[in-house]
């Protein structure tokens, strides 16, 4: 048999066997084995293969991981919010801006005003200098519209990105704040019978989600949603407890959510409701170290044995750091979470998180050819030398970069 490519010698990082949790994590390495690729796919991991191959890469004992999924993102906006950071840098407070109508609503205002083709050329970018930092799969939120028009103009820019060959993952975020001079319960109204079903009926995203923070959207507007989500096929994930406790753990049980993110503030009844229904907890370092805030109760999800996954939350006002293996360090050092749940937490969790687990995170037979070949023999180096890009060649759909 012939393969496209060999990768040989690597340290391999596989993180075989499904979703982990739990204070022991094994990622499933193998030392000086080799990967055979064709067509896209992972064919073959195995020591020693001795078939041929169209190209051969040595790894010489450098670390190969599946490439990075980002599993939480709103990387399509337009402007940026500096003003406020220079704001908060003088001491006001996330909540505070967004009171006085900054926050989200300027990115809505800057978003709106955009053309899709802006959206679309700095979307790129964004998702160009991810894939360089290794992330090879990103999840999109859309949000930024708060109404019909803006709110597909964004989900049409993914559209756009997915045909172009990227790996992103629409959701969508309607529910991401109310817009100027609605009234709470006719927006929610609006979005269920106006926006969802539009979207919806045009496939233009795979997961809904929802804002449900104190003075947004509260538990009972956040199953509502949610719920009716379900009902049109999108899948539900929830911004939960990332500010106040707000009942979003619990809302993400009852809803039997794929995942909650944030989670800075769960209940203790939210997270044995996250753990009774099989939620995933996808985690944020970037946005508590950017906005100087708490941590979530890492132990708590280790002793519920409750999957942890990271992303990176990219958005322009709590965690403009595009670099996830830098949110990575964060993770490690900041939220004190062991190096392999890091590992597992960007990889074979994230891929659960987003329902592709079948094609990616892990180094198995019949998996996507998305694949990283690190700087170092050595995986906790990606947290050590912080701020260092860890990629030394990135392979994306069995095609090197
Ligand atoms: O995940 N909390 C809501 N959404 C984002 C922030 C978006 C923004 O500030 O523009 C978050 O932190
Ligand atoms: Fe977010």
């Amino acid at each position: 048999m012939e393969f496209d490519i060999i990768i040989k010698n690597g340290t391999l990082i596989t993180l075989e066997g499904g979703i982990k949790s739990g204070k022991d994590i094994n990622l499933g390495i193998k030392e000086n084995w080799d990967i055979g690729i064709r067509n896209g796919k992972i064919e073959v991991v195995a020591p020693g293969i001795k078939d041929s191959a169209r190209k051969i890469i040595s790894a010489n004992g450098k670390i190969v991981t599946p490439g990075f999924i980002d599993p939480h993102t709103h990387l399509i906006f337009a402007g940026n919010r500096v003003d406020e950071f220079g704001m908060r840098l003088k001491g006001a407070s996330y909540m505070e801006i967004r009171e006085k109508g900054g926050g989200i609503k300027k990115t809505v205002q800057n978003t709106k005003n955009a053309s899709s083709e802006e959206l679309y050329q700095s979307a790129k970018q964004r998702i160009e200098t991810m894939l360089k930092w290794g992330v090879t799969t990103v999840e999109i939120k859309s949000g930024y519209g708060l109404e019909l028009g803006t709110e597909m103009k964004m989900l049409n820019v993914v559209k756009k990105l997915k045909e172009e060959g990227y790996n992103v993952i629409p959701t969508f975020l309607g529910a991401h704040d109310i817009p100027e001079g609605w009234k709470k319960d006719t927006y929610i109204e609006h979005i269920l019978s106006v926006m969802m079903p539009e979207i919806a009926g045009k496939k233009l995203a795979a997961f809904c989600d929802v804002f449900c923070e104190k003075d947004v959207f509260n538990p009972n507007d956040a199953m509502r949603i949610l719920q009716r989500g379900k009902a049109y096929g999108l899948i539900p994930k929830i911004h939960a407890d990332e500010i106040t406790s707000s009942g979003g753990a619990e809302v993400s049980g009852e809803v039997q959510a794929i995942s909650a993110e944030h989670l800075i503030y769960p209940s203790d009844n939210g997270l044995k409701m996250m753990a009774e229904n099989g939620v995933i907890a996808v985690l944020l370092p970037g946005t508590s170290f950017f906005l100087n805030e708490s941590i979530p109760p890492i132990e708590k999800f280790r002793n519920h044995n409750i999957p942890i996954a990271i992303g990176s939350d990219f958005n322009p006002g709590s965690s403009p750091i595009i670099s996830l293996p830098l949110i990575m360090g964060i993770a490690a050092i900041k939220y004190k979470l062991y190096p392999e749940e890091i590992i597992a937490g960007v990889t074979i969790n994230a891929a659960y998180a987003l329902n592709i687990q079948d094609k990616k995170g892990s180094i198995e037979t019949g998996k996507d050819a998305d694949l990283l070949i690190l700087k170092y023999k050595d995986y906790r180096e990606i947290l050590y030398w912080l701020g260092e890009n860890p990629v030394e060649k990135e392979m994306l759909g069995g095609r090197i970069k």
